[in-house]
């Protein structure tokens, strides 16, 4: 969590900041400041806020920063509440510094050190700030080797000193840092989002390594003080994927880029009709030696894992678990050599996921990974990874992301299934077939769009309300109401439609109305049943069904019909529904959807 930039160069230092800080504000937006050198008073100029960058925007619009080197930050609340003194950069002495992450014994430190009469606010990240100013003697790599000695948690540092203009010095560990040389000059920060507007050519800033950034150069060190080439990368991420387009909002314009985001990721993993990842030098024994699958993801990735469990249960017939990442290694998991562990994260930088496979692969467990950034932690740690090819998600609420990470499980299921003699050729090519059928299903839906703006307007009003179906509708609608609680902050419950007599059905008046999906042929009748007894307890109904399974389904449901696939890829077409559903009903509730209360994009913290 956190967004973090630096930049010294030719451009002006001021709009590079604030407009990398509007990028990077999905990472956090409690608060917003920068820090600029002034030569005139030797030292950084801090500007700062609690709130918006527009806020931060608005601060330093009046003022002339002629300078050639900042750092700035958005702010998702840890250690300290959201105010201006918690916003960062946090400035004591000589030192000026942004933080991500969690200094966990900033109170030792602060008593260790005498650290206290220094501080004016109640962040761990500030008391880096003095510890370092406390080692800092005129070199400023000696002072951070020496900080960072003493630092328990996790921590990505940019640090001015004011004597060292044009310079920018950074550290970090675990928490993540890219950085650049570009044509404009050398920057760095926190995801590539912010950089990607300059240059597609980027490095990942290794752990415990001092970097130097200079406008003309770059120098990275490690801690002996050895010079060390960064090792670039490239992205493929272009600066029109990374602004609105047009629209409104992010989330609109990501749940509208899904049919190409779903093309890209398949295309090229598909030979002869039949799933290939020699490309991604993933070897075909990864998916025969095992015999059984783990799949570690939190939030929308772990729903995609769900889905993916149904698929190989019912298709390949083996084990797999899904885990949260965030309890599985406090649930004992049965891991051993035989086990392949997926990870599934858009960013790659979600700490639960991150600690969950190192510690699989402590146990012995392969670990493949399906991620959206390049070179992100999780990608960097795992054995295997196969990249989504969704571009950048900036909205907070996944969408292009989950529906790609769905793709890739659908060739994985594929592949196992051929490799492992459950399908023939002929059968996973047909299975292959109807997964490039996606994107031109999804484009039907889109084009529905106002259809479901109109159902949207029945669930306005609601507090409370269901999400009901079965088998792989309940998966469907576990992130259907996922998507809505946190865009529209509506109480929305996803239930298995057979189990709401148990207890839940208690909560449902004419004031809960249920969303229903019925996508799957073997379950229809069972599920339009639990659709009529919620009906008769006065709810009014939301259907999203497969038209070929529409029938005479009771016209008092508000119904949407969702173009037909195999049962088993109607999770594609419902999604976008689904998403669509969550969209109109914030925006017409006037929120600010891409940056629902209390979120943040990059989950670092655990
Ligand atoms: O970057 P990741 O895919 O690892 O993120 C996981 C979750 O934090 C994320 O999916 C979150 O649940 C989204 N806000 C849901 O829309």
């Amino acid at each position: 969590m956190c967004g973090i930039i630096g930049y010294t160069g030719s451009e002006s230092v001021k709009d590079v900041l604030l407009d990398a800080l509007e990028l990077l504000e999905y990472r956090g937006y409690d608060s917003a400041g920068i820090a600029v050198e002034d030569d005139e008073i030797k030292q950084a100029k801090v500007y700062k806020c609690a709130g918006r960058v527009r806020d931060l925007r608005a601060i330093c619009e009046s003022e002339k920063l002629l300078t050639s080197c900042g750092i700035g930050h958005t702010r998702w609340a840890t250690h300290g509440g959201v105010s201006d003194e918690n916003a960062h950069p946090h400035q004591v002495g000589k030192v000026t510094l942004v933080h991500n992450g969690i200094i966990e014994n900033y109170r030792e430190l602060t008593a260790d050190y005498d650290l206290g009469d220094s501080l004016v606010s109640e962040t761990d990240s500030e008391v880096a700030a003095a510890l370092l100013n406390r080692f800092y003697e005129g070199n400023p790599e000696e002072a951070i080797k020496k900080t960072v000695s003493k630092l328990k948690g996790t921590f990505a540092l940019v640090i001015l000193f004011s004597d060292h203009p044009g310079e920018i010095y950074s550290i970090r560990n675990v928490s993540p840092i890219v950085a650049t040389l570009c044509e404009q000059g050398a920057m760095l920060a926190s995801d590539l989002t912010a950089l990607c507007r300059f240059t597609n050519r980027y490095f990942v800033v290794p752990e415990y390594h001092v970097l130097k950034l200079r406008r003309d150069g770059i120098c990275l060190t490690d801690l002996d003080g050895k010079e060390k080439q960064p090792q670039y990368l490239t992205v493929d991420w272009e600066l029109n994927n990374a602004g609105k387009n047009g629209y409104p909002f992010y989330m609109e314009k990501e749940i509208m880029e899904q049919p190409d985001a779903v093309e890209r990721t398949i295309a090229e993993r598909i030979r002869g009709g039949l799933p290939d990842f020699s490309a991604d030098g993933v070897p075909d024994e990864l998916f025969t030696g095992c015999d059984r699958i783990n799949i570690i993801a939190c939030g929308t990735a772990m729903h995609a894992g769900l889905v993916a469990q149904a698929l190989v249960k019912s298709l390949l017939h083996m084990h797999i678990d899904v885990d949260m990442a965030s309890e599985f290694m406090y649930s004992d998991p049965v891991i051993d050599k035989k086990t392949l562990v997926i990870a599934v994260s858009q960013s790659g930088e979600t700490i639960d996921t991150l600690e969950a496979v190192k510690y699989a692969k402590k146990r012995g467990a392969k670990c493949l990974s399906i991620i959206n950034v390049k070179g992100s932690s999780i990608a960097r740690e795992s054995d295997y990874v196969l990249y989504t090819n969704a571009g950048p998600e900036i909205a907070v609420a996944s969408t292009k992301a989950y529906t790609t990470q769905l793709s890739i499980f659908y060739l994985i299921v594929a592949k196992m299934a051929h490799l492992r003699g459950v399908f023939t050729t002929e059968d996973t090519q047909s299975f292959v077939r109807e997964l490039q059928r996606v994107p031109e299903v999804m484009q039907r839906v889109l084009k529905e769009r106002r259809e479901i703006h109109v159902l949207a307007s029945r669930v306005l009003e609601a507090k409370d309300l269901f999400m009901i179906g079965r088998g792989l509708d309940y998966s469907i609608l576990l992130e259907g109401s996922l998507k809505l609680k946190e865009v529209s902050y509506i109480h929305s419950e996803a239930y298995a439609s057979g189990e709401l007599k148990h207890g839940p059905i208690a909560l449902i008046t004419q004031d809960t109305p249920v969303v229903a999906a019925v996508t799957q042929e073997k379950l229809r009748s069972k599920e339009l049943s639990n659709i009529k007894e919620v009906k008769s307890r006065g709810a009014d109904i939301v259907l999203f069904i497969k038209e070929s399974l529409a029938g005479d389904v009771d016209s008092a449901y508000e119904t949407f019909l969702l173009p037909d696939m195999r049962d088993e890829f109607m999770v594609m077409p419902a999604s976008v529904a689904l998403q669509l559903l969550a969209y109109y009903v914030s925006s017409d509730k006037g929120f600010d959807v891409d940056k629902p209360r209390n979120l943040a994009k990059v989950v670092t913290v655990e």
